[in-house]
């Protein structure tokens, strides 16, 4: 992580999205995002959150503002400024402080269509907090406080490259480890967005609901060896032993949440139809794969060499919103780029 840049207990933190490739879905405790199974993913280049956080001990209460993305800032929506102001409170008896905080954040990409921004988003929140008030966390800390933001995944994107987020054998060693460095393997991660909406189940529903699925202990029994086989294949930069267990990992999930009481639909016709020009690509030897967060949009991973043919081909696709290019990225940074 780059060196320090606060000022007046102010410190702005870019931190990265991240895309699963064995997912956290079911949670042990779910409260303080403790998964049943370990998950491993990728930090993004792209996607990001940044976030501004001021420490001021005259303040008398939180202040939570949304960026646009255009220099302007908005009170930000109150369901979010809830979770927020918990994680800031968590933060503050955390480091034994008192005072209140003033915070701003953006994220470069649509909000909680199943791109992570909760991931990214308490990741900034965390660093930017925490670095404000002078602290200067090391991987196990920084992993863990992200994680009781509540959102898991934003354990594994306080960190860069091929990131693996074990169980742990208690609640405080449950924290993410770095697989790889991000110069290990140039993927990247073509996101098609096909529907820019927010998602129509919050994950932290579609954790809640994962053990009602009859499937669920299938995947259970399954994770062990396809967590072998991903870090491997990612050692030895194995594309097609990868991709097979990447692909199939993401169907087993949406089956999970489709045979959830209540069931849980977040694919569109959309997802169908780019999930089968990807088997189409694969089908004509170029090197892709699917994943699907909780949300409809399909993250296609490629090696670097087969990039510019799947963004042509997603690119042609109708069904396509928007297109972001992304690829593995080396994590969060202290900025000098105040919100505010
Ligand atoms: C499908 O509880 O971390 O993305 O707080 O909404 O980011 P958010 O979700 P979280 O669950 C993540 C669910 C997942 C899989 C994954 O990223 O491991």
């Amino acid at each position: 992580m780059a060196e320090s840049l606060t000022n007046d207990n102010q410190a702005t933190v870019v931190a990265p999205s991240n895309i699963a490739f064995i997912k956290y879905w079911g949670a042990r405790n779910l409260r303080r995002a403790v998964p049943v199974n370990p998950s491993i993913s990728m930090s993004l280049t792209e996607c990001v959150s940044r976030c501004t956080a001021q420490w001021d001990t005259g303040r008398g209460q939180h202040e939570v503002l949304l960026g646009d993305g255009d220099g302007n800032l908005a009170p930000a929506p109150e369901e979010f400024a809830v979770r927020v102001r918990g994680h800031l409170n968590f933060l503050r008896r955390w480091a034994g402080v008192g005072g209140h905080f003033r915070i701003a954040t953006e994220n470069s990409f649509p909000s909680a269509a199943g791109i992570a921004s909760s991931a990214s988003g308490f990741a900034a929140l965390t660093l930017a907090v925490t670095r404000a008030l002078g602290k200067h966390l090391d991987l196990p800390t920084a992993s863990s406080l992200a994680r009781l933001s509540g959102s898991g995944s934003a354990a594994r994107s306080v960190v860069g490259g091929f990131v693996e987020w074990p169980v742990g054998r208690s609640d405080e060693a449950c924290y993410a480890r770095v697989l790889a460095g991000a110069e290990h393997w140039d993927l990247y991660d073509v996101v098609a967005v096909v529907d820019r909406g927010p998602k129509s189940v919050s994950s932290l529903d579609g954790h809640r609901r994962a053990r009602t699925s009859p499937f669920f202990r299938t995947r259970q029994r399954r994770i062990p060896q396809r967590l072998e086989t991903v870090r491997e294949a990612i050692a030895n930069r194995d594309f097609e032993t990868f991709s097979e267990i990447v692909e199939a990992e993401a169907i087993d999930l949406h089956c999970i949440a489709m045979t959830s009481q209540p069931p849980i639909f977040y694919w569109r016709p959309a997802t169908l139809a780019v999930l089968a020009a990807v088997r189409t690509l694969r089908a004509d030897g170029v090197p892709a794969c699917s994943t699907i967060d909780a949300g409809a949009n399909v993250h296609v991973i490629c090696p670097a060499s087969s990039e510019p043919q799947v963004t042509a081909a997603l690119e042609a696709m109708p069904e396509v919103e928007q297109l972001i290019r992304d690829r593995v990225g080396t994590g969060p940074i202290f900025d000098h780029d105040h919100l505010f």
